[in-house]
């Protein structure tokens, strides 16, 4: 079964795919009110950093929509209250505080010459749009980027989901898979479970079988002996947040890939587009890691697993060096970490 669309604007309603019932229950839940969409964001119903950013967007304009018959001056409070309570969501994602950042600039630029409060909000609604149509743009453009990458007969390991499922396009560690399938490169995809909560097992699997992409999951512990012995030539993996220096924020698990990667000399790609990148954070020290409930470790299938005394952390990110990542790939091409600045001044905007 082919997986339907992230998400949906459907003439101003926003209908979110629940992630968290894939991959045995296909179900859309229709966001009706700010808080439904902190929360479906907070509980990974919608996950993956862009598709945050997308769903924040949309979810501002959701929150506001009731408040628009006021003035201009009313409806912006509103905004930026609502923008605070949706940023407070996740931490580590930048997409979901910069897209955030742009409907509400959004607003206001149109504040001070704006009729009504329903203006302010048409102004929102179109900067969603753009921000959600530049996505599927970028995850494009990384693919057609990134798939001379792909090994011809080999193997490509990618942990967590950075596919069709993390965006609103072909994804983007997954991207350069998709385009190097529809130029008829054939390769063999290895995904990470990708505990706690199994996004490789269940999303990323789910969307690469579906596009007919031969594709075979493994316990994180078994992605070491892999990449030592032979199947893997290519990683490739999403981010949450590139930080100036190159540091990359991704999914728990992603660091300890990285170690073996350069320890066996297998490439290591980051892929992600450049609204991923945040310049205003120095190094990967100063990038927040989200902490999740204990409980997302201490149970398997909402059974409880460990002794009941026992604790558990959760940190649901780390941070990968820069000096380990081979290239970034971008909507603007392979960089290297260490050329993100020089990358983002001279780059036109998508
Ligand atoms: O907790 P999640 O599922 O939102 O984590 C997702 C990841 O870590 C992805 O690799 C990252 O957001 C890139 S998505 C294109």
């Amino acid at each position: 079964m082919q997986p339907p669309p992230t998400l949906r604007w459907d003439q101003g309603r926003l209908f979110l795919l629940d992630q968290t019932l894939l991959p045995h229950h296909v179900v859309e839940v229709e966001q009706v009110e700010g808080e439904q969409v902190r929360e479906s964001i907070r509980r990974l119903v919608v996950r993956g950093a862009p598709a945050i950013g997308v769903a924040a967007a949309y979810g501002l304009v959701v929150a506001v929509r009731p408040d628009a018959d006021g003035s201009p001056e009313q409806v912006l409070a509103e905004v930026q209250r609502w923008a605070t309570r949706l940023r407070s969501a996740r931490p580590t994602a930048v997409n979901l505080a910069w897209a955030l950042d742009r409907v509400e600039g959004a607003a206001l630029r149109v504040r001070d010459a704006a009729a009504d409060g329903l203006e302010v909000l048409a102004a929102m609604e179109a900067e969603a749009v753009a921000i959600h149509e530049e996505d599927v743009r970028c995850c494009r453009a990384i693919g057609e980027h990134g798939a001379s990458l792909v090994p011809a007969g080999g193997g490509v390991l990618t942990h967590c989901n950075a596919g069709a499922l993390a965006t609103t396009g072909i994804g983007t560690a997954l991207a350069p898979l998709y385009v190097a399938h529809e130029r008829g490169v054939a390769f063999r995809a290895f995904a990470d479970e990708t505990r706690p909560l199994l996004q490789g097992a269940r999303l990323t699997a789910f969307e690469l079988a579906a596009a007919g992409i031969d594709v075979t999951v493994l316990a994180d512990g078994a992605a070491p002996s892999l990449l030592g012995d032979g199947s893997v030539q290519l990683v490739v993996v999403g981010a949450d947040r590139v930080a100036a220096n190159g540091d990359v924020a991704n999914k728990v698990g992603t660091l300890g890939v990285a170690l073996a990667a350069r320890h066996f000399g297998v490439p290591f790609y980051v892929a992600c587009p450049s609204s991923t990148i945040d310049l205003a954070t120095p190094g990967g020290a100063e990038i927040v890691v989200e902490e999740r409930s204990s409980q997302e470790v201490t149970c398997f299938a909402d059974q409880q697993v460990t002794p009941l005394s026992v604790r558990a952390r959760n940190p649901a990110f780390d941070v990968t060096p820069a000096e380990m990542v081979s290239g970034i790939i971008t909507e603007h091409g392979v960089v290297a970490p260490s050329a993100l600045g020089t990358l983002l001044g001279d780059a036109e905007p998508s």
